[in-house]
């Protein structure tokens, strides 16, 4: 399953920390904020959220919370995602850009991974 999303980054300009931090993480805000285009970096993960959401939604998925994604970059810089609930263990790849004004992301869901959990319209509780 996929997901993506687009935003214009003008959005996230000069917002306040109450809006920041209700929908970013503290890793998120901690990466962001440490670039000189900060609005492009949260806009980008923004859409990294809602791509994820949207690829999990697709599968069936809808009780996860957008503030549950947290989105990181490896040593590399590629970004990764992770659930704040360790007890949801669904495998989510991304890839985001940013330009002048816009930003995207894709999410791709692991579906081999979802045969292992209920949620999946198409899984029968029979397997293994
Ligand atoms: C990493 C790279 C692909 C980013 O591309 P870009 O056009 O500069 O910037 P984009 O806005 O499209 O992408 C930026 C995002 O790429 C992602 N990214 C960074 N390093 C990455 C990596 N190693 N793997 C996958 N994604 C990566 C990040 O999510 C980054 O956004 P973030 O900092 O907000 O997390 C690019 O800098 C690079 O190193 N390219 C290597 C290929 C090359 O040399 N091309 C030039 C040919 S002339």
């Amino acid at each position: 399953m996929i997901g993506v999303d687009i935003e214009d980054i003008s959005r996230f300009e000069n917002r306040d920390e109450k809006f920041l931090k209700r929908i970013f993480t503290e890793i998120e805000l901690e990466y962001s904020l440490s670039k000189t285009n900060s609005a492009a970096h949260l806009a980008a993960r923004f859409c990294a959220k809602e791509a994820v959401f949207k690829a999990l939604s697709s599968a069936g998925i809808n009780n996860i919370l957008i503030t549950q994604i947290e989105i990181y970059n490896d040593e590399s810089g590629a970004p990764r995602v992770r659930f704040l609930d360790s007890s949801i263990k669904y495998k989510v790849q991304i890839s985001l850009s940013h330009e002048k004004e816009k930003a995207i992301a894709f999410a791709m869901l692991d579906l081999k991974d979802l045969e292992k959990y209920s949620y999946h319209p198409c899984y029968m509780g029979d397997e293994g």
